[in-house]
């Protein structure tokens, strides 16, 4: 990860210390586990960063950072369940290596320590932190549950896609980079910067991993290839097909929806989005948040603020493979 190595080494340190000594073992044990399995960890390096800016020290902003990080943990150890998905970050996830009860409590554990890390901030900054903190995590619950919902409904405009991963993904990397900027006592309109560029970064970032889940090789990626086309997911590949399906009058699409939900069905979307030029069309999209998240940057840098750290991070996830 080049540049990054540093941030990641010292949150993997940090990390590490946490969850040492607790019983029972059926509650500590999985979230150790899951912990222990590494991740990309680009949100709480994205906080640490926005602290730099204001030169607040990593040893100040860590606490916020992990608080960011415990949350994004115990978001994906119930996403898993909701997902029924079987791998993560290569691994069994938890309610398969354990079961859906121990993965639910010790996900609720992460998300009580998520808390816990923010009473490292006893002054004047700890009330904003604890009300974007809630805010955000409503709202990523808010997107979750329309992920599901959606999964039921024929069709989703691409609107209200945009806004259901901006709330389920965007908003916390969002959270993440304002989180520096509370930390540096920074006023609202620096906070709302940083904020903005965390959710266009997002939103790229949901739309490729979109186009991972189908097209990523699984040994990098780390999971199910396919699992979104089994859970019929309205993900950005999938409404772009519909809609040029539509306009082309192409059945192939309507083919593809009446499947039952196999291996034969992902082989069959992988081909099919490709023909119809729903991937190209998904790619131009996430193209053009990473475009947009950079002009956010241009702007911070027009503002004084010195971004060539967060611009790393972003070309990073641009080109990322898992
Ligand atoms: C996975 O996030 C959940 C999404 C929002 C797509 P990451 O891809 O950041 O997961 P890790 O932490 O690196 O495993
Ligand atoms: C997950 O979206 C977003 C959250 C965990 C809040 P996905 O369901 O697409 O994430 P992955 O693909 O399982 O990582
Ligand atoms: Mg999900
Ligand atoms: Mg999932
Ligand atoms: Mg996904």
């Amino acid at each position: 990860m080049n540049g990054l190595a540093p941030y990641t080494e010292y949150l993997e340190n940090q990390i590490s210390s946490l969850n040492q000594a607790y019983e029972p073992s059926n509650l500590f044990d999985p979230l150790r586990y899951f912990l222990s399995l590494g991740g990309k960890r680009m949100r709480p390096i994205l906080t640490l960063m926005s602290g730099e800016i204001f030169n607040i020290p990593k040893e100040e902003s860590i606490h916020a950072a992990l608080c960011i990080e415990l949350f994004h943990n115990f978001s994906l150890i119930h996403d898993d369940i909701m997902d029924e998905a079987p791998v993560r970050r290569g691994k069994p996830t938890v309610h398969t290596k354990w079961n859906s009860s121990v993965a639910i409590l010790s996900g609720d554990v992460l998300f009580v320590e998520a808390y816990q890390q923010l009473k490292n901030y006893p002054d004047k900054r700890f009330p904003l932190l604890l009300k974007r903190f809630n805010e955000t995590a409503i709202e990523v619950c808010q997107g979750q549950q329309l992920d599901m919902d959606f999964e039921n409904l024929p069709d989703v405009s691409e609107s209200r896609y945009i806004e259901m991963i901006r709330l389920k993904t965007s908003v916390l990397l969002g959270c993440a980079l304002e989180f520096g900027a509370i930390l540096g006592n920074q006023n609202e309109e620096t906070r709302r910067n940083l904020y903005e560029f965390g959710v266009s970064l997002g939103i790229a970032f949901q739309i490729q991993d979109d186009i991972l889940d189908l097209y990523g090789d699984p040994e990098l990626f780390g999971k199910q290839v396919g699992g979104d086309i089994l859970s019929n997911k309205k993900t950005l590949l999938f409404l772009k097909a519909k809609e040029i399906a539509k306009r082309t009058n192409d059945s192939r699409f309507n083919d593809l929806v009446q499947m039952p939900p196999t291996n034969d069905k992902i082989e069959f979307a992988k081909i099919l989005f490709e023909n119809l030029g729903a991937k190209k069309a998904s790619l131009q999209a996430m193209n053009d948040y990473y475009d947009h998240a950079i002009g956010n940057l241009d702007q911070l840098e027009s503002n004084g603020l010195q971004t060539g750290t967060l611009r790393s991070i972003a070309q990073f996830l641009i080109t990322r493979k898992l």
